[in-house]
């Protein structure tokens, strides 16, 4: 059983990545090997429509120069995606929808690799727009004939510097409930 927790923040060290390594860590201490791949330093351009992928029917996207080819290998072979993303003016990063595009489409054109993985979303902001956030990274997962348990709250959290997310107690606590969801669901489904 492996898990993945890709971040869609271009911040080192920020929110997201102490979400999405809370929710690796309590998978961890579970026995699931973890992996996480962060964006930052990373250049994953957008998918261009070439339609490549439904040519070459290799498994892979077409567009080879940069960074995308090591999310798409990771996401092959984990059981588990987690896929969090700080807000921007309401939405997910490009970073993260250019992973999920690409990723998604590659998958459609490849007998479907993504049908019956399990993970879920996380996302992080100061104000507002989280619900969205969720939300749209949620139709990924679900399109893609994926399972997503649910937690004790949408996984969605307050802060804006790096590490405030630390002080919202429910959100962390939130987390950890999605996590503990996941082992039980993938425990049932072994
Ligand atoms: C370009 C940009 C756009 C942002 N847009 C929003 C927003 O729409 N709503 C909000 O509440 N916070 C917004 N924020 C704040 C971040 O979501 C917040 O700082 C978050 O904790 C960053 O996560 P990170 O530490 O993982 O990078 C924005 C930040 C940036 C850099």
């Amino acid at each position: 059983m492996k898990a993945i927790g890709i971040c869609g923040s271009p911040r080192q060290a920020g929110n997201t990545e102490i979400l999405v390594k809370r929710c690796l860590g309590k998978l961890e201490e579970s026995g699931i090997e973890t992996q996480f791949l962060p964006v930052h330093g990373k250049e994953i351009k957008p998918c261009i429509a070439c339609c490549g992928c439904l040519k070459s029917k290799d498994g892979t996207c077409a567009v080879k120069d940069d960074d995308f080819a090591e999310y798409l290998d990771a996401i092959k072979k984990a059981d588990i995606i987690v896929v969090g993303s700080p807000v921007y003016f309401g939405s997910a990063t490009p970073q993260m929808m250019s992973i999920l595009d690409r990723a998604g489409y590659v998958s459609r054109m490849n007998g479907n690799f993504l049908s019956r993985k399990l993970g879920g979303p996380i996302t992080v902001a100061r104000r507002a727009g989280q619900n969205f956030t969720y939300a749209q990274l949620l139709y990924w997962f679900m399109i893609n004939d994926m399972v997503v348990p649910g937690s004790s709250y949408w996984n969605i959290a307050f802060g804006r510097a790096e590490g405030e997310v630390e002080n919202d107690t429910e959100a962390l606590a939130t987390i950890d409930r999605f996590a503990e969801n996941l082992v039980w669901l993938a425990g049932k489904l072994a």
